[in-house]
């Protein structure tokens, strides 16, 4: 399975990221910092996506993945969690037009029983709308959870295959909720935090992390340039020695 290979073939360095993941941390703060309602930095948080999406376009980059509710984040006051289950709906009511006009295929992952029916239909009807897009793949983890994402998995394959016994990574893989994409090659996470918080678990074995304090509001192309500029200045190993790396045979 050669697009789900990134731990094994090392990109040139240098290269743009393929694939970047990030975890959008520091609404609360910002907006608190600003003697606002932390729904105030939520509110600004949906523009910051908007403005890297747009970003990740010019920079020719093929998936972007936004962590935008874990399965953790439940356990928030109820009035933050209703408001930023709205704000989610009106996000999806207001840009997924624009991402299909701009030929950007959008999926939703996660756990998403737990959502209202009628969002529930909206995230069906604009993944269905965008399923054929072709420019870049944003990738919204909703209700999501690394754990759950590997369970999910295991139970898929189980059940499709009862008899299984020697279960492969390969085998795995292909029925984790992110199989249509190869392995992010740049994670970054703003907000000052420098954990995964139950993010792609499975899939940041081989990923070049990056943390800045920047809360998720403020982060801008310019930001997000650092982080490109940062990942462009190491060497990826994938278990090898740096000669071999800089040497011929990069592949297995
Ligand atoms: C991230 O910002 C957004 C979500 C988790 C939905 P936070 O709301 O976690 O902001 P801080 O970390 O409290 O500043
Ligand atoms: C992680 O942020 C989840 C999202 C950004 C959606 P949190 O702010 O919820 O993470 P922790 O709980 O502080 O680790
Ligand atoms: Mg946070």
């Amino acid at each position: 399975m050669n697009h789900l290979s990134s731990t094994k073939t090392v990109p040139d360095a240098g290269l743009m990221p393929k694939h970047i993941a990030i975890i959008m941390d520091g609404n609360g703060r910002w907006a608190t910092k600003r003697f606002l309602p932390r729904v105030a930095g939520h509110v600004k948080g949906v523009d910051a996506v908007r403005g890297i999406v747009e970003a990740c376009i010019k920079r020719d980059i093929s998936f972007l993945t936004l962590f935008a509710f874990s399965s953790e984040n439940w356990r928030r006051p109820a009035d933050e969690v209703s408001l930023l289950m709205r704000l989610f709906v009106t996000a999806l009511e207001k840009e997924v037009k624009k991402m299909h006009d701009n030929n950007i295929r959008l999926k939703i992952v996660g756990d998403l029983s737990r959502f209202d029916l009628p969002l529930q239909e909206a995230i069906q009807q604009a993944q269905e709308l965008t399923a054929a897009n072709t420019r870049l793949t944003v990738t919204i983890c909703a209700n999501y959870g690394g754990r759950w994402d590997i369970v999910q998995a295991v139970n898929k394959l189980t059940s499709a295959n009862p008899s299984q016994n020697d279960i492969t990574e390969e085998m795995l893989e292909s029925h984790l909720s992110m199989a249509y994409a190869p392995e992010p090659d740049l994670f970054i996470r703003t907000g000052g935090e420098t954990r995964i918080s139950n993010f792609l678990l499975w899939q940041l074995a081989y990923t070049e992390l990056y943390f800045t304090d920047t809360f998720w509001p403020d982060f801008n192309a310019k930001a997000l340039d650092e982080a490109i500029h940062s990942y462009q200045a190491r060497e990826r190993r994938f278990g090898r020695t740096s000669a071999q790396v800089s040497g011929a045979s990069k592949t297995e």
